[in-house]
């Protein structure tokens, strides 16, 4: 018989993300329309540990649905990658009456919720991170809207740049993954992307490109480069002196991280807070919610873990295509 879930229990871990205090939102106030007690957990598993935990009340999770950032508060907690700790998380749950966790985070996060779930605390995933690079799924949360600062914030570079006809490098976030950048690459119409997933390393057919560009009269070249590839600096320097061209890096930074999340960030956050509760409730571990050919489904977390997923093939072609 499946258990009886009473008391949720809500944390956000890993790096924040604008559309985690929605998602923050919707678990409580879903679970209370059910009946169930909800006891936030501040600071990830840190807080976990250090039975930083507070009763939620709907009152609780008003005026934040705007704001950027997680009201619980983030963290990352080596402590809890041992077993030790995990034994000691599921104990801190038990002793707490917390039957069941929502983990809000990314990939990391969810190993952890995948080790509390094996100790007997059901536990359900939310992906939250800017970076898009969870497998299972097509959306994340904070994703939208941290391309639509970047793409906003690259505008603003490029008018400068043509100003003053030069190449301009901006890097984006993304740790391992290049959605950030290929998005904002396609969005601000810029002359070349580089994508960790991609790049060669070829820095003269980069090269070739601007001064090929330049010839046919573009009076700005930029180049989205992703965080992954990273040495936007030497590579401005090397351009310049190779080029002739006045080259600039700008690094955008966890900018990319705050802000107030996109209509986009609050729905698709709402939506799986709530889907995440009631999955608790119908007695689901294990599990997380994602957006997949555009339909929110659930997926076994051990499941999810093993996918891979790579860049749009079609989305990258074209990507070359539209800066001729
Ligand atoms: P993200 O969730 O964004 O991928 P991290 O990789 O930093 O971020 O992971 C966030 C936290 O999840 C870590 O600080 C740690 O507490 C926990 N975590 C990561 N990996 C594991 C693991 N293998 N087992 C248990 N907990 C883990
Ligand atoms: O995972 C989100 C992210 O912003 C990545 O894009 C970036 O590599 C990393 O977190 C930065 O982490 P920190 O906030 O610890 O500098």
């Amino acid at each position: 018989m499946a258990k009886e879930i009473n008391t949720i229990g809500v944390l956000t871990s890993g790096g924040d993300a604008p559309g985690m205090n929605a998602a923050i939102r919707a678990v409580v106030r879903e679970a209370i329309s059910k009946g169930k007690k909800v006891k936030g957990i501040k600071r990830g598993y840190a807080g976990l540990l250090q039975e930083e935990i507070v009763d939620m009340e709907a009152k609780d999770v008003a005026d934040i649905i705007q704001r950027g950032g997680t009201i619980l508060q983030t963290a990352r907690c080596m402590e809890f990658v041992t077993p030790e700790g995990q034994a000691q998380g599921a104990e801190i749950c038990r002793k707490h009456g917390i039957d069941g966790i929502i983990v809000i985070g990314g990939d990391g996060s969810f190993k952890g919720a995948q080790k509390l779930a094996a100790l007997g605390i059901n536990t359900i995933g939310i992906p939250g991170t800017i970076d898009l690079d969870i497998s299972c799924t097509d959306y994340t949360v904070g994703f939208d809207t941290a391309v639509n600062t970047a793409m906003e914030a690259i505008d603003k570079v490029r008018d400068t740049s043509t100003s003053h006809e030069r190449c301009s490098i901006i890097e984006v976030m993304g740790r391992g993954a290049g959605y950030i950048a290929l998005w904002c690459g396609i969005a601000n119409g810029a002359e070349d992307i580089l994508l960790p997933e991609k790049y060669d390393y070829d820095e003269q057919a980069l090269i070739n490109n601007i001064i090929e560009k330049r010839k046919k009269g573009k009076q700005h070249h930029i180049i989205i480069n992703a965080e992954g590839i990273g040495h936007s600096a030497s590579m401005a320097k090397r351009i310049e002196a190779a080029t002739g061209i006045e080259t600039r890096a700008t690094i955008l930074g966890h900018m990319q991280r705050g802000g107030s999340p996109t209509c986009k960030d609050r729905v698709y956050a709402s939506t799986m807070g709530c889907m995440a509760v009631d999955l608790l409730c119908e007695g689901k571990s294990n599990r997380l919610v994602a957006y997949k050919h555009g339909e929110y489904v659930d997926y076994d977390i051990d499941e999810a873990l093993a996918m891979t997923k790579s860049i749009d093939e079609y989305q990258y072609e074209i990507s070359k295509n539209l800066s001729r």
